[in-house]
């Protein structure tokens, strides 16, 4: 519910849980009054003011009050005035000024959610508890409005903010920097929580003191990145997976991105998420407009389990879309580590004629199908079928696997060209790239330069082009390589650091117009694994492989990390061979499979060289997986061990009537004491049977007294089923 007290001019957001409170100073100046566990009122913003300083040496544009712009929470910051902190919008005009001072100048406040243009985004459904407050800000010398956006999800707890500026003068504008949020907390007693990582090693959880001064992460690659996820929770220092506060910002968007946080001399910290300054620069010309991104905002008081639980509810249901939001997906086989790019079709087949016998239900076909593609130097942008592997074209062998009641799935990386391809020699000019310079590679291949509309056309025809050509039900969509040299072709000098932004958003042009295109297609994210696995994949990607390192060891802390923000439902998880590809380490099956059906499962390994007893276990594993994936994927779910601070990982997913706890260590010492987990979020009066054992537990047991864990030994895993009886 969005509440306005227009004697004060106080608006006030509040969600089941939380509020979130602004207020209009003096007539002109909107600040950020607080953040927090919901209170039923705010008032009296004169007598009780959330500034710590005065603010010596620094110039003063309030009359007759002791506080400055500069040292006010303000909403949204801007350069060139009084406010010296980081600002979040900061513009060049045409007379080569540089100040903007932005005023409020009146505000709107509907029910629901309007779209963002040419952006993923949440949206709001019919009868959901949805509200949105639009306020604008304006500068009336230079004739600019900023109109900023927070819509209300009552039931998640989150709050979406957006930011749009529009160009009301008869000049062109260069906005130099249009962060989408903005936040604060009024002392600097907490940590920058944050998800780092690189290829094959995505998301690990890191956690640093704020320091007066500006800490900050980001991506300068072109994607949001496998180093910084763009996410970051400002939480109390020593909060843990239920106490402290935890405020989490996740930024709907998957380009270049900051998160910073910007602590002053007194303590005041203020937080900012968007699109990443550097190399950016956008003209905006008079009557334009320009919309920056969203950014999705979740308090915790009861620290970074409901800051999750928040987010993943909030993605799963009103984020990720289309047919396969609610339904159960197909349980999947994928060649890569089985073949890599050493088949044929009868190969394809035999792999899977055996996935089929043990429940496998989607086959999928990864790279190394086109052009003449027998390593990664070559074919990339030459979307049609190699007839030496595959004589019967994609077609037959799609036709071929849907004899054998499987699906068929495709993979595609469409942003990319190989210089030795067909494509590139007819369009040298289509990938990103600055002339003089060199075009360098990445594993071989070079970007294709999305932000011209002609290149977004093509990769649409020639998807279409397969997609309607075979009975095609799934789609891998990968990415990789970062990109170097981003410059376009189309564009005049003064535009070309347009270029990251534009590139963005012909990519989710295509991503739309492809989807919306093949609405029965399953659509997966991927670069190079968890590379570009972000909240703007989201609306696209019903799920994104997590991960190129398929180790049950390591899937355990690139699951946890992954899980701060993302749902299981879009972890794309799979059993993989041993000695494992990647890491060499040889785990048991039983690990490999409990620890991949925290995901969407499937598997990644030739069954045909499994033992008769491995291929039983596996026919297993499918049957528990299809009787448990409906709690782990709709499912709240609890972090009750983590493999960052211990030996083992002790994940639960809890729903109406089920609840799964997967234990799973990595490695340990001999003779260690057991330990008790306490389970959470169950009914304390209801009955819970161990489907496994057939003791049964009332849920105040289970959650207070706990199950006694013990890691005995390196790879052990341990999946818990309780179903409620009553
Ligand atoms: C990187 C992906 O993450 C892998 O799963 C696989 O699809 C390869 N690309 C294929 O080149």
């Amino acid at each position: 519910m969005i509440k306005y007290n227009s004697e004060e001019k106080i608006f006030h957001l509040q969600t089941k849980n939380t509020s979130y409170v602004m207020g209009v100073f003096r007539e002109k100046h909107l600040i950020q009054l607080y953040y927090g566990k919901k209170i039923k009122e705010y008032r009296n913003i004169e007598d009780n003011f959330p500034v710590l300083g005065v603010g010596a040496f620094v110039s003063r544009d309030i009359p007759n009050c002791h506080y400055t712009t500069n040292n006010l929470p303000m909403e949204y910051s801007c350069y060139g005035s009084v406010d010296v902190h980081t600002p979040a919008f900061h513009a060049i005009y045409a007379d080569g000024s540089h100040v903007t001072k932005l005023e409020y100048a009146g505000h709107e406040i509907f029910s629901g959610k309007k779209p963002l243009k040419g952006l993923p985004a949440t949206y709001a459904e019919d009868g959901d508890n949805v509200e949105t407050l639009e306020v604008t800000l304006r500068d009336e010398l230079k004739g600019v409005e900023i109109i900023l956006s927070y819509t209300d999800f009552e039931d998640t707890d989150a709050i979406a903010k957006s930011v749009r500026v529009k160009n009301n003068s008869a000049d062109n504008i260069n906005i130099k920097s249009i962060l989408s949020s903005v936040t604060h907390v009024f002392d600097k007693d907490y940590e920058f929580v944050h998800l780092e990582g690189s290829w094959a090693r995505e998301r690990s959880v890191q956690r640093v003191p704020l320091m007066n001064g500006t800490m900050s992460i980001d991506s300068k690659r072109l994607s949001s990145s496998h180093d910084h996820s763009p996410f970051v929770a400002i939480a109390r220092k020593g909060a843990t997976e239920n106490t402290g506060e935890v405020i989490g910002h996740s930024f709907v968007y998957s380009g270049n991105h900051i998160e910073e946080a910007e602590t002053d001399s007194y303590g005041l910290t203020v937080i900012r998420v968007g699109i990443n300054p550097f190399n950016f620069n956008w003209i905006l010309e008079g009557g334009e407009e320009f919309q920056a991104p969203e950014v999705i905002i979740t308090y915790s008081a009861n620290g970074f389990g409901q800051m999750s639980r928040n987010f993943h509810k909030l993605y799963r249901t009103r984020l990720c879309r289309g047919k396969y939001r609610d339904i159960e997906r197909p349980v999947l086989i994928n060649n890569w580590e089985a073949t890599y790019f050493d088949f044929n079709e009868e190969k394809i087949l035999s792999i899977a004629k055996k996935a089929k016998s043990v429940g496998v239900e989607l086959m999928v076909l990864d790279d190394g199908w086109f052009g003449k593609r027998d390593k990664d130097n070559c074919s990339l942008g030459d979307w049609y079928a190699d007839r030496r592997k595959l004589p019967n074209g994609i077609e037959g062998i799609a036709k071929k696997v849907n004899d054998l009641g499987m699906q068929f799935g495709l993979w595609f990386e469409p942003e990319m060209v190989s210089p030795d391809s067909d494509l590139y020699r007819a369009h040298p000019d289509w990938c990103l790239h600055v002339d003089g310079r060199p075009r360098h590679e990445g594993r071989n291949q070079l970007v294709l330069d999305m932000s011209r509309k002609d290149v977004c056309d093509y990769v649409v025809e020639a998807l279409t082009k397969v997609l309607s050509s075979a009975p095609i039900s799934y789609v891998k969509w990968d990415y990789n390589r970062n990109a170097s040299e981003i410059g376009s072709d189309l564009l005049p000098a003064e535009r070309q650091q347009e270029v990251p932004h534009r590139y963005m958003l012909g990519l989710y042009d295509v991503l739309e117009r492809i989807t919306a295109a093949f609405p029965d297609v399953l659509f997966e994210g991927c670069s190079g694994g968890g590379g570009r696995y972000d909240a703007g994949m989201l609306p696209y990607f019903s799920q994104y492989w997590t991960s190129d390192d398929t180790d049950a060891c390591e899937r355990l802390y690139i699951q946890h990390g992954t899980s701060m923000v993302m749902p299981s439902c879009t972890m794309g998880a799979h059993v993989s061979a041993v000695p494992n590809h990647q890491m060499h380490r040889t785990t048991p099956l039983k690990m490999r499979g409990n620890v991949a059906m925290m995901g969407q499962f499937g598997y990644e390994l030739d069954l045909n060289k499994l033992t008769d007893e491995e291929i039983e276990e596996v026919k297993q594993q499918i049957i528990t997986y299809k009787s448990i994936r409906e709690t782990v994927h709709k499912g709240e779910m609890y972090r009750l061990r983590s493999p960052f601070e211990c030996d083992c990982a002790v994940w639960e997913y809890v729903d109406e009537n089920k609840v799964v706890m997967l234990h799973a260590t990595s490695h340990t010492r001999v003779d260690l004491p057991r330990t008790m987990v306490k389970l959470e979020g169950l009914c304390e009066d209801a009955e819970y049977i161990n489907t496994a054992t057939g003791i049964v537990y009332r849920g105040d047991y289970l959650m207070n007294v706990g199950i006694s864990i013990k890691n005995r030994f390196d790879y052990q895993s341990e999946l818990y089923v309780f179903e409620k009886v009553k």
